[in-house]
């Protein structure tokens, strides 16, 4: 059974309203975008948290290579050694905001190894080597939150894993990178060129440090991996995760899309499958009418769908210094709630007890099904049309509808634009394989997933 080791908020305050509990110390590792901004909401709204999480939070050490102009640290003993700040003995909680898989990953574990409770906004890191973690973790008995590292300022991580856990999560699926989603609405909306809309993002501090994460998807499949372990209680498995970036759509396909009632964001989706569990990220026409598809600019948006709650939407800032300072922040007065209670009545890392987590698999994307949007680019002969729908007819492919543009004067060629019903992939695969050897295709065949999201 739970024991309290530590009174609880009632009892640390003195007649006046004063905390009379001593502060817990913390140590910030990175005061780039991410600690520059926790470190300047927990100065700010210092009064507001404390009186939230019973104790004041104060931060004891910073780990930094150099200053940040947005910050008056002034009185805050700094040190260049990350190390330092885990092997602290004045530290109860390191916050590990330097990013990266490598020295995170000693960081974070060393931090553990010392009984430091550990605050990150890392995702590649939990993503990647989050089992290990956690299992270090359990064995010493401490917390690590990464709420900050899905989602940005949106707290997603505990309406999954707290908020929803009375449900079967049958899918989730999220506009979960900031910078893509940034970087289609500029080219939807203004008619901007992709490295000039992803110039401005990595200026305003929403773009990861290898900006190729975030438009090739690697960065929503580090989070759409977390997001699914705690839908559906099994381990991290980023490895199995599928990724197509947005490097390669076009204006003409945003275009057709939106001609068909359509809007293409670049969407995570992990779906629970009595033969396994979808995790894809893609580019993905949704209906235009469809909130999710209405989310754009740095905007983030989560969709989950539960047997018991049905389809639950969360929205919010996605990226940037104060909405993920605000989820580090959030971590960190869960954690001081929690500090003080038995290891085993704690929230499980991963919303399910770790000994209960599930081995159902990871699909490959091939025997994922989706529904899709193709564009065939072909010569201007009689009977293409008919020897499109023969071939996906041929593999049981059922098309709900076509659009023929007139043929385009700088090739002579007429863009076919079908959208299909719900197919395997590998059948997809197949056809578009017989497409691409017809005669009269000229090029190879677009095609992008569809979900309805309903
Ligand atoms: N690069 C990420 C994004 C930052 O653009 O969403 C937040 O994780």
């Amino acid at each position: 059974m739970g024991r309290r080791l530590l009174p609880r908020t009632a009892s640390c305050r003195s007649f006046n309203g004063e905390f009379t509990v001593k502060p817990v110390k913390v140590g910030i590792c990175g005061l780039g975008t991410v600690g520059g901004g926790t470190f300047n909401v927990l100065q700010r709204n210092a009064e507001e948290i404390a009186r939230r999480a019973g104790r004041g939070i104060e931060v004891a050490q910073i780990a930094m290579r150099s200053p940040n102009p947005n910050c008056q640290i002034t009185g805050t003993p700094i040190t260049a050694d990350v190390f330092e700040v885990a092997t602290n003995p004045e530290i109860d909680i390191v916050i590990e905001l330097i990013g990266g898989y490598t020295i995170a990953r000693e960081l974070v574990l060393k931090a553990i190894d010392n009984g430091k409770h550990v605050v990150t906004a890392n995702k590649a890191l939990i993503a990647v080597h989050g089992n290990e973690i956690f299992a270090k973790a359990r064995e010493k008995g401490v917390i690590v939150a990464f709420e900050a590292a899905v989602a940005g300022g949106i707290p997603v991580i505990k309406a999954i894993r707290e908020g929803l856990s009375a449900n079967r999560i049958n899918w989730v699926a999220g506009i979960i990178n900031g910078t893509g989603n940034f970087i289609l609405t500029e080219m939807r909306e203004k008619g901007r060129a992709f490295p000039d809309v992803l110039a401005e993002a990595q200026a305003l501090g929403y773009a990861e440090a290898d900006p190729t994460f975030d438009v090739e998807g690697i960065d929503a499949a580090h989070k759409l991996t977390i997001l699914a372990s705690i839908a559906f209680g099994i381990p991290l498995q980023f490895d199995k995760a599928y990724t197509e970036g947005i490097t390669q759509l076009t204006t003409a396909d945003v275009n057709y899309a939106e001609a068909l009632g359509y809007r293409i964001k670049h969407l995570g989706v992990a779906r629970s499958t009595a033969n396994g569990i979808e995790l894809r990220v893609h580019p993905t026409l949704i209906p235009a009418d469809r909130l999710i598809a209405n989310v754009n600019g740095v905007m983030n948006a989560v969709m989950v769908n539960g047997d018991a709650a049905g389809s639950t939407l969360f929205y919010g800032a996605g990226a940037g210094m104060e909405p993920t300072a605000s989820s580090v922040v959030a971590d960190l007065v869960d954690v001081v709630r929690a500090m003080t209670s038995d290891p085993e009545n704690r929230v499980p890392h991963l919303a399910f007890q770790p000994d209960s987590l599930s081995a159902h698999p990871i699909l490959p994307i091939e025997a994922c099904e989706s529904a899709y949007y193709l564009r065939i680019q072909a010569k201007d002969h009689p009977g293409v049309l008919a020897q499109v729908a023969s071939i996906l007819s041929e593999r049981g492919i059922n098309i709900e509808s076509i659009m023929q543009k007139e043929v385009e004067e700088q090739d002579g060629l007429v863009p076919m634009i079908l959208l299909t019903h719900r197919v395997l992939e590998q059948r997809m695969n197949d056809a578009i394989t017989a497409l691409e050897a017809l005669q009269d295709v000229v090029g190879n065949v677009v095609r992008i997933r569809v979900e309805q999201l309903n």
